[in-house]
């Protein structure tokens, strides 16, 4: 019985009114990942993406185009009727007649690919029709109520504005995810009336229709409601968040990596840290950025995928996007990567300097205040302070190269497209508009001249007047 088809249905049409939002609900982003994603990171554990449906209808476009990546299955509920007729927009999608079907929600983010496996466990070893995971809530206000019957089965789910007095003094709460045997579902949930006062179809109301023909619903209850928390404000968005960031920090840490207040730290889903790496506080390390072993990224530098090689160290306030540092390379503090940068192994890139669409090779150095963009800079070389590459004629972008040991003075204005031969030096302060060859000086700027004694004749000059 345990190896029966799987089939995931994600319920996602709803508007979530209290985002007081443009965007979809479930494309709100919380722990580095939109919240539909997280549920289909878990529901993957369970079910292939080819068996598994998302309900979409408010902002269907929008949450189509986000997760069409995953290979899932779409049904569109046009008018959103309730919980049960948006499962019921899926009864005739191919498969779905056999084997198990399980409810999820796409605002439930933080359900686990564990309890997901105990719910197909316990569902399979208890032979029941259906199965609900069920938590204890101190608060359990807005929640549908579990009703236990004989033998600790499921009796009923009551929804807060049907409950008596009683029946809200219950702590045990429906969280909206069900396991069914499938042959029975789809008959019954057929049967199921709509609610008299709202005109809309409950899949809670399937209970007790099952209970009638004499089915069994029983409870799975867990311990950490946060599982099944729903998101239906951005306060609660924030929490999940937190609680995404924490996970995430608390594996790295128990990996082997340092992270200095781990609290402060924004680190997404997929990013992957090397052993006896150091993270500092408020480091952000986004999309799949990937740091080797032994690296260190200083306070409130944002990596966003990028690649540190063994050794790579990025100062504090540093911004490097789609870009990569070798091994043993430095960057910042105050140092911007962006576009495709690249620094070789050992390369030093210091303060103020930003790197756009640029090599710098092996042991290069651009240590202070240089903008080079779209350059190719070989092994070795030294920029000096100030040096800009003027890359942008205001129509086109052009190319700079920069050999192998070459030397760049400081306040160097380098105006492509231009090349520094291997070897050559750059005076202080020129202006460099023709290729400089190999081994050569180039000075771009006009000769100094020393008036002798002008100052004092100024000073006299000004004392007679
Ligand atoms: C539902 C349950 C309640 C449970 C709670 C847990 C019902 C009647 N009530 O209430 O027992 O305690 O979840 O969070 O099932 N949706 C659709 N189409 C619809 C209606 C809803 O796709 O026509 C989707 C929503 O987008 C959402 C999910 O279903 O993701 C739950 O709907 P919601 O209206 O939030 O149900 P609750 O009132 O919270
Ligand atoms: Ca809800």
């Amino acid at each position: 019985m345990t190896n029966q088809p799987v089939s995931v249905v994600i319920l996602a049409a709803g508007l979530g009114t209290r985002m007081k939002s443009g965007l979809a609900k479930v494309l709100h982003r919380a722990g580095g990942a939109c919240l539909l994603e997280h549920v289909l990171r878990a529901s993957h554990s369970i079910a292939p993406p080819e068996r598994t449906t998302a309900v979409i209808g408010h902002q269907a476009g929008q949450v189509r185009a986000m997760v069409e990546g995953y290979g899932i299955r779409f049904q569109v509920q046009a008018e959103q009727r309730g919980t049960g007729h948006a499962l019921l927009c899926c009864a005739e999608t191919a498969g779905i007649g056999e084997g198990r079907v399980v409810v999820l929600y796409g605002d439930c983010p933080l359900i686990s690919p564990a309890t997901l496996q105990r719910l197909m466990e316990q569902h399979a070893v208890s032979g029941a029709a259906a199965t609900v995971i069920t938590t204890h809530l101190k608060d359990p206000t807005g929640y549908g109520r579990i009703v236990r019957g004989a033998g600790g089965r499921v009796e009923g789910i009551v929804e807060e504005k049907a409950a008596s007095e009683e029946q809200k003094g219950i702590t045990e709460i429906n969280s909206g995810i069900y396991c069914f045997e499938a042959r029975l579902l789809w008959p019954h949930l057929a049967a199921v009336e709509p609610n008299p006062a709202s005109g809309e179809i409950y899949l809670t109301d399937l209970v007790a229709n099952l209970n009638e023909s004499g089915h069994v619903t029983l409870p799975l209850p867990i311990d950490d409601p946060n599982e099944i928390l729903g998101i239906n404000t951005r306060v609660e968005l924030a929490y999940v968040d937190r609680i995404f960031r924490g996970r995430k920090a608390r594996e790295l840490m128990l990996a082997g990596v340092t992270i200095e207040k781990p609290e402060t730290v924004t680190i997404d889903l997929d990013v992957e840290v090397g052993r006896d790496t150091l993270i500092g506080p408020f480091v952000q390390l986004l999309g799949a950025t990937r740091l080797g072993e032994e690296c260190v990224v200083g306070a409130c530098s944002i990596l966003e995928n990028s690649e540190l090689a063994r050794g790579a160290r990025v100062h504090a306030f540093s911004s490097v996007v789609d870009s990569r540092l070798g091994e043993g390379a430095e960057a910042g503090p105050y140092a911007r990567l962006r576009m495709g940068a690249e620094a070789g192994a050992g390369a030093q890139i210091g303060n103020f300097v930003e790197l756009k669409k640029t090599s710098l090779g092996a042991g290069s150095k651009a240590m202070h205040l240089a903008y080079l963009g779209d350059s190719t800079i070989g092994e070795r070389a030294n920029i000096g302070a100030g040096t800009i590459t003027c890359n942008y004629d205001g129509r086109k972008k052009h190319p700079t190269a920069i050999g192998d040991g070459a030397f760049v003075g400081s306040n160097s204005t380098l105006v492509a497209p231009v090349e520094i031969g291997a070897g050559s030096y750059v005076a202080a302060g020129s202006v460099i508009t023709k290729h400089v060859p190999s081994d050569a000086l180039g000075i771009g700027r006009s000769h100094q001249t020393n008036k002798a004694d002008w100052a004092r004749a100024r000073r006299e000059k000004n004392r007679q007047s």
